[in-house]
């Protein structure tokens, strides 16, 4: 059994995570314990608490507001995420480090390969780039897992805000020219665990669920499956829904570092299903 720290603990992916049965030893670290934009204090809390594994789910995820806060942004998204990585080489700890989609500008074709060549279009995409080199620049022993559009019951995500705008105004309108592929914090969970079980090298991985889906495509899936189904939907394209940040329109991810280690999540809408049911919907007939 393995000391596993897991770092942004209150957040979406870290509760997922701290319930996680893994059979280790989980450790929380939320932002009250230490606030990882603090050298120092990273330092004492990883080598205080002397872990085998540290995850990073701890990040200023707040895409359109860091094009008016980059500093914050790169406090948060890389240069903390060097403090976990020298911290980590201290106390000889795997860093498995959470990265995002966002990293691709989206123009390619075809899904992205974990070696193919990032090029970040926001503040927060380059923020998150960002932290990949930092983490890789610092130690040796660190698995990037790249997610896109994560979503978990309980979240602040892409599902609960679709949920609230359709019962406040009764119709949607939804951008129907950016993909993605949705990914379940629940299966990320297992598939992290499974990384480490399986002695994955360090090095990049690709983890989202199966399948890649419109924006509006799986905004009419969450209202389907939330008995929501007749609120009226108009697909629109991503210049009628101004942002103040630059979204990539297809940075849609492709799983081969860990299916070649026989780690696949299932397709988005099983898991989407699985949510549902979670957030105490009845299955469909
Ligand atoms: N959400 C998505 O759609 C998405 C897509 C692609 C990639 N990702 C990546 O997935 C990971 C998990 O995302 P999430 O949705 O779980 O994020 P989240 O719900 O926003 O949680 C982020 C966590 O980071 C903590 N945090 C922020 N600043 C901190 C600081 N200075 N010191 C210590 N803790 C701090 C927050 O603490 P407080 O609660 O106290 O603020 C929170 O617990 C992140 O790396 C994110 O970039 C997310």
């Amino acid at each position: 059994m393995s000391r596993v720290l897991i770092v942004g603990s209150t957040g979406q992916l870290g509760r997922v995570l701290m319930a996680w049965p893994s059979g280790h030893e989980h450790i929380g670290l939320a932002r009250a314990d230490c606030d990882i934009t603090d050298g120092a204090a990273v330092m004492a809390a990883v080598t205080s608490r002397r872990p085998d594994v540290v995850i990073n789910a701890a990040a200023y995820t707040d895409v359109d507001g860091a094009e008016s806060r980059p500093d914050l942004a790169y406090a948060v998204n890389a240069h903390a995420v060097g403090h976990l990585a020298r911290a980590c080489r201290e106390v000889g700890a795997t860093l498995v480090h959470v990265s995002s989609n966002e990293v691709f500008d989206g123009t390619a074709q075809h899904p992205y390969d974990e070696w193919d060549q990032p090029h970040a279009l926001s503040v927060y995409a380059r923020s998150k780039l960002a932290g990949e080199n930092a983490a890789r620049f610092y130690h040796d022993r660190v698995l990037i897992v790249r997610v896109a559009w994560l979503f978990a019951p309980g979240g602040n995500n892409f599902p609960a805000k679709i949920l609230a705008a359709a019962d406040r105004l009764g119709r949607l309108r939804v951008v129907a020219d950016e993909f993605g592929n949705p990914t379940y914090a629940p299966d990320l969970a297992r598939a992290l665990f499974e990384l480490l079980a399986a002695g994955a090298p360090p090095g990049i991985y690709h983890l989202t669920n199966e399948g890649m889906v419109s924006r509006y495509e799986w905004a009419c899936a969450i209202l389907r499956l939330t008995g929501r189904g007749h609120i009226p939907v108009t697909p629109i394209p991503h210049t009628e829904w101004p942002r103040p940040s630059r979204p990539p329109l297809r940075a849609v991810l492709a799983n081969r570092a860990a299916a070649a280690l026989g780690i696949r999540l299932r397709p988005w809408h099983e898991a989407l299903a699985e949510w549902a049911a979670a957030m105490g919907y009845p299955p469909l007939p």
